[in-house]
């Protein structure tokens, strides 16, 4: 196992769309994703994609825990919805495909590992359907809501060479982590 070194805004691997994985269960997508798991919990971060490690490969590692969950949920306001609470398993998503479910979207705040320091209010479709295959080849079907369907899209985009901040409609939404705090002191 390796921690890896992340590409930051401006390097080109960020930019150029990810090849698709030809076969999931070869040992060098294994090594990867052991490699790209124990970068993440390092960062540490909710999720990875290959090209942000310099790796120009469709593949996606990313988790979120019960307490991750409700405390997003409480932020969006989906936390009437039981299923958005429970968190995501430590999942990883070889050449995913997302499938919007509706055409409303959600306002919610992200930050991401390639655009250290930085957060921003990015809209994302509320629910999707993402299919996906495993390291053994299998295909993964999921529905997903609130944070789930947010992560998902965030790490997808990166396998397309796009960073949240292209997917921002209010660019005054763009700003310092550590000044974030100034939006609760009104
Ligand atoms: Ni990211």
């Amino acid at each position: 196992m390796a921690i890896l070194k992340i590409a930051r805004m401006g390097h080109p691997i960020l930019r150029r769309p990810a090849d698709d994985v030809v076969d999931p269960t070869a040992p060098e997508i294994r090594k990867l994703v052991e490699d790209m798991v124990e970068t993440m919990e390092d960062a540490p971060g909710t999720g990875l994609a290959a090209p942000q490690v310099h790796v120009p490969l469709r593949v996606v590692v990313f988790f979120v825990s019960p307490q991750r969950a409700a405390r997003e949920a409480e932020l969006d306001g989906s936390a009437g919805d039981s299923a958005v609470l429970e968190g995501v398993p430590l999942s990883v998503l070889i050449n995913p495909v997302i499938e919007p479910l509706s055409r409303e979207t959600t306002l919610g705040w992200e930050g991401c590992l390639s655009v250290p320091g930085l957060t921003g209010e990015v809209p994302r479709h509320s629910a999707i359907r993402y299919r996906a295959l495993d390291l053994e080849g299998q295909e993964i079907v999921r529905e997903a809501r609130g944070f789930h369907a947010r992560v998902v899209q965030h790490e997808c985009d990166h396998l397309d060479g796009v960073l949240y901040p292209q997917r921002m409609t209010d660019l005054s939404k763009l700003m310092f982590t550590s000044e974030l705090h100034h939006l609760s002191d009104g």
